[in-house]
């Protein structure tokens, strides 16, 4: 297949794009704006044509899109929940604006388009688990934009009879994750002894998801899915932040001193946990348990100071003061 994947030098796009190129032999087409978390550099050993621009410009979406591409899956989205309490912004203008866009340009073209979408649509859930049946209820304007992003996807099945798939996944860890998440960014800090700043009272609960299982779980849609239909893609693992923080000091043999119980995040949603029953059927299974994803997560960072280097000594200084300078006593 020929894809365009908007969003591709980012996290789990580039993920996704060596995995499809390698396994798959697949030819990719990325758009990307390069934001701070969009970087070249995740795609330097993969081949693919690059078109640098925003989902959000017509003129990139029809340029990239008129190289000939089989489907289009979206990746686009400014994603760091943080971020979209201190400046939402740019989620608003990505998520709705630039989904429009993509989505009036496959539309027009008759391509076939995944949104890849997250659990936190869903809000929080105290016991049990989500199905694709569950109300969306977002509460950050991280979330709630994406949720706005699903619905105007769906819309397009149902108005306009377009294929369109969603991909709802949980959580991710795994290389090339930008260190503003807390898997990365506690990994680095305990690699260099900084505090580690730990929200509340650090009992919030995650589902993990290893990239490369999301990106299979995509991929899986990409191919199997139903024109219309949503899929959560749930990682096998649900741990409390404080134990991910334990576990990562322990892993790093660094010392449990350096955990710091911070001012925790407004709104801060208690728990997250998909049911992935839907997608199970179609044949994809998780492979990574959080006991491996965890310490192959840890040696990555550990054995590719290349790539976090430059991160680390560039904005994401003036990032980091801004967001936990003063929690930190700094
Ligand atoms: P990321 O922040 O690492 O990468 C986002 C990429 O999108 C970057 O390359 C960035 O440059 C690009 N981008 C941002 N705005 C753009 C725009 N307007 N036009 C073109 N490109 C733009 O994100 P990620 O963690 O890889 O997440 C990818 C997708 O997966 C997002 O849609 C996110 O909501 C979803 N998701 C993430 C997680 C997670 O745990 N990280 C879990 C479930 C779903
Ligand atoms: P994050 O990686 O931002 O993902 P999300 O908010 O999308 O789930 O955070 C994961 C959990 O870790 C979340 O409960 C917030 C918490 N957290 C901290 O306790 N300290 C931190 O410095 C960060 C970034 C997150």
């Amino acid at each position: 297949m020929r894809l365009l994947v908007c969003g591709g030098a980012g996290f789990i796009g580039s993920n996704f794009v060596r995995i499809r190129v390698r396994d798959h032999g697949d030819d990719v087409v990325v758009l990307d704006k390069l934001t701070y978390a969009g970087r070249p550099e995740n795609l330097q050993d993969v081949e693919h044509t690059f078109v640098h621009g925003a989902i959000e410009d017509p003129e990139a979406a029809a340029e990239a899109m008129g190289k000939g591409v089989d489907a289009v899956i979206n990746f686009a989205a400014e994603t760091h929940v943080d971020r979209s309490i201190a400046e939402p912004d740019a989620f608003v203008k990505t998520h709705t604006q630039g989904t429009y866009v993509l989505l009036e340009e496959a539309r027009r073209r008759g391509i076939r388009y995944v949104q890849v979408s997250t659990d936190e649509v869903y809000g929080s859930i105290e016991e049990g688990s989500f199905t694709e049946e569950s109300p969306l209820a977002p509460s950050s304007p991280y979330s709630a934009t994406k949720a706005g992003a699903d619905l105007l996807v769906w819309s397009y099945f149902h108005t306009f009879g377009m294929e369109t798939v969603i991909c709802r996944g949980s959580n991710n860890y795994g290389p090339y994750q930008y260190p503003e998440k807390l898997i990365p960014l506690m990994i680095l800090n305990a690699l260099h002894a900084d505090r580690l700043p730990v929200y509340g009272d650090g009992m919030q609960v995650r589902n993990w998801l290893y990239v490369e299982d999301f990106a299979r779980g995509i991929g899986h849609a990409l191919e199997h899915g139903g024109a219309g239909e949503v899929y959560n893609v749930g990682g096998p693992d649900e741990c409390p932040n404080l134990e991910v923080v334990k576990r990562i000091v322990e892993l790093t043999g660094a010392d449990e001193s350096i955990i710091e119980y911070v001012t925790d995040r407004p709104g801060h949603d208690r728990r997250y946990s998909l049911g992935s029953e839907k997608i199970r059927a179609l044949g994809w299974e998780a492979q990574v348990r959080f006991s491996d994803g965890l310490p192959r997560t840890v040696d990555w960072y550990r054995d590719n100071a290349w790539w976090w280097e430059p991160i680390r000594s560039g904005d994401y200084r003036a990032y980091y003061e801004r967001q936990y300078g003063k929690a930190l006593g700094r």
